[in-house]
């Protein structure tokens, strides 16, 4: 039978390092698994944090309707949660970078520096908020692996989907671990989404924008829109990469970013 707890006991713990925390924010519908390679690689470089947001991965649902500012609101608590006190890298994928942006709206003072991956600022058109309610619609009638059928051509680049059976079969492992109330919810959410273009003139901190050239649901276009409207971001294409491109291309993708963490820190060293 196991013992209550000791108010007195410590607990000893390893930590990846004391340096800037990197708050890894998957999109839609994958989980934490999205940031294998670089959890694997930049776990010296930073202090590496991937929630799985809720109803998604291993993460509960709950019981309130899912918006950006909820998911904002997870990702604030998990740094309060693990001790976090100072600002952090905050990167976003796509509908991680939506998350992104509401984190940075309702807590600036938490970020030091943003990673902007296959994302936009603008909202969904009229044609796309259709969209999502079709996928919706699709998802409660047919379940998860109707939603897995529709995305996964569509998430890598034409050539990794038909030849890369491995990167395949482990991006829908991801989609089928996210539960229907999780991509119904997380639907709704981005659909509801303000639109951050407004805010881009406001986000002063270092931001680095990635985007795969051959992503078919955010086009490159919108990263340079972007781009241009932030006053300190910088934006590198990745080839051979579609809306994934840290997992399609990692060694690249984490290239750029163990140079964005060193810039940062040369700058905070003065
Ligand atoms: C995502 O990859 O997170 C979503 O496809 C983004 C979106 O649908 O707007």
């Amino acid at each position: 039978m196991a013992e209550p707890h000791d108010q007195d006991f410590m607990l000893a713990y390893q930590d990846s390092c004391a340096g800037l925390t990197l708050l890894l924010i998957h999109g839609f519908p994958l989980n934490s698994n999205l940031w294998e390679p670089q959890m694997d690689d930049l776990r010296d470089v930073a202090r590496v944090l991937a929630p799985d947001l809720r109803g998604h991965g291993l993460s509960d649902q709950g019981d309130e309707p899912y918006t950006m500012q909820l998911m904002a609101g997870d990702c604030l608590a998990l740094l309060q949660a693990v001790g976090v006190q100072e600002p952090v890298v905050l990167c976003g994928h796509s509908m991680g970078g939506y998350v992104a942006f509401e984190f940075y709206r309702r807590y600036p003072e938490w970020v030091a520096a943003m990673i902007l991956v296959a994302t936009r600022a603008a909202p969904d058109s009229a044609e796309g908020r259709q969209g999502r309610d079709r996928m919706a619609q699709r998802a409660r009638q047919d379940g998860v692996p109707a939603i897995v059928d529709d995305m996964l051509p569509r998430l890598l680049s034409p050539d990794n989907y038909e030849n890369d059976h491995e990167l395949v079969a482990y991006v829908r492992d991801m989609i089928e671990s996210a539960s229907l109330n999780g991509i119904v919810g997380s639907l709704q959410a981005m659909k509801e989404r303000a639109d951050s273009r407004p805010l881009l003139a406001e986000i002063d901190v270092p931001i680095l924008i990635i985007c795969g050239e051959d992503d078919q649901l955010i086009p490159v276009s919108e990263a340079e829109e972007m781009r241009d409207a932030l006053p300190n971001a910088e934006l590198a294409l990745i080839s051979g990469a579609g809306h994934l491109p840290n997992l399609e291309q990692p060694l690249e993708f984490n290239e750029l970013l163990w140079d964005f963490l060193e810039s940062l820190r040369e700058e905070e060293e003065g």
